[in-house]
């Protein structure tokens, strides 16, 4: 049987092949998605999810708009080095059509709540933008804590941070919200820089989706072409770019794909580190670990099973 899913996005190029990811895996079923800031403010990450959703031929999945922005502010921009990654519009410019689907009534975190307790330990929540949503229905709900299990994209815990020396983007921008959750839920995967920049995607793979021909390969070809010309500026000596949501995603999909270190993490929320995941010392000695971190990745096998999902899901879309 599918495992269900929620991915909280903010839709963002790799949030993009995250979300294509899940709807070309068998094992996880797609049951919602939640919309976050990040990349993208959360009205353009929620269009772009109920788009992409569209183009792939899956209207029927509910998007759900998340909060707009940090715990620790009143508003929301987007970054110049977000923007500079993803493009004004979180696509790199590819075309994609306005939905025409409306994002559903209500909010993310009752959502996510709710099916949390609907649900349980049959469900997999993986967000792949800031915590803010997310952590806002831990501290909701005592079994949203206790019983909803998250694979995050975020943190950095052996490399150094990718929009600061000491933090990962995606925690960069809720420091506070990140910390919430390592202390607070009681099962969470951190699948990090750590590993993420070691899975990458060339030209050579884009070019396998531009030659199908259809909408959805020309799609994910110039959102990610997008996206690779951006790290050739940020990080040449990469020779890609990283695959860090979808290998969320994957993992959700396939734990086996990770091998982790069991360890209490928190989140440094003051001082010239905020930002910085690492080892809780408090309760470095607690038998009970909470948080997993992804240490090492099967990168051939992760980019087999990606370049395969993609490529399948692609081919079905209409041609030009
Ligand atoms: C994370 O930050 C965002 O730019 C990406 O979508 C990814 O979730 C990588 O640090
Ligand atoms: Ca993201």
């Amino acid at each position: 049987m599918a495992r269900k899913i929620i991915l909280d996005l903010d839709t963002g190029i790799d949030d993009a092949l995250a979300l294509a990811y899940a709807l070309g895996s068998p094992e996880l079923e797609l049951i919602g998605v939640t919309g976050t800031y990040g990349n993208v403010t959360v009205d353009t990450g929620v269009r772009n999810a109920l788009a992409i959703l569209e183009l792939f031929g899956r209207p029927d999945v509910p998007v759900v708009a998340g909060l707009p922005h940090a715990r620790g502010r009143d508003s929301f921009e987007v970054l110049e080095v977000s923007e500079f990654i993803h493009g004004a519009d979180g696509v790199g410019g590819a075309q994609l059509p306005a939905p025409t689907a409306a994002p559903a009534e209500g909010g993310a975190v009752d959502f996510l709540i709710d099916a949390v307790r609907t649900h349980g330990e049959d469900l997999v929540i993986v967000p792949t933008g800031p915590s803010t949503t997310i952590a806002a229905a831990v501290e909701a709900d005592d079994t949203f804590a206790e019983r909803a299990s998250i694979v995050m994209m975020g943190g950095a815990l052996t490399v150094p941070g990718n929009v600061r020396p000491w933090a990962e983007a995606n925690v960069h921008q809720d420091p506070e919200a990140t910390d919430v959750l390592f202390r607070r839920a009681r099962d969470v995967t951190m699948v990090g820089l750590d590993v993420t920049l070691q899975t990458l995607l060339t030209t050579r793979e884009t070019a396998v989706w531009r030659k199908l021909g259809t909408r959805g390969g020309t799609f994910l070809a110039d959102a990610a072409e997008y996206y690779i010309r951006a790290y050739e500026t940020t990080s040449p000596h990469l020779g890609g770019c990283g695959l860090h949501d979808p290998l969320a995603v994957a993992v959700a999909a396939d734990p086996g794909l990770i091998t982790c270190l069991d360890i209490n993490m928190k989140v440094d929320v003051g001082g010239e580190t905020r930002g910085r995941t690492i080892a809780d010392e408090t309760r470095l000695n607690d038998p009970v670990k909470t948080t997993r971190v992804a240490a090492a990745v099967d990168v051939e096998r992760f980019l087999g099973e990606f370049m395969g999902r993609l490529t399948t899901l692609a081919e079905q879309t209409p041609a030009h």
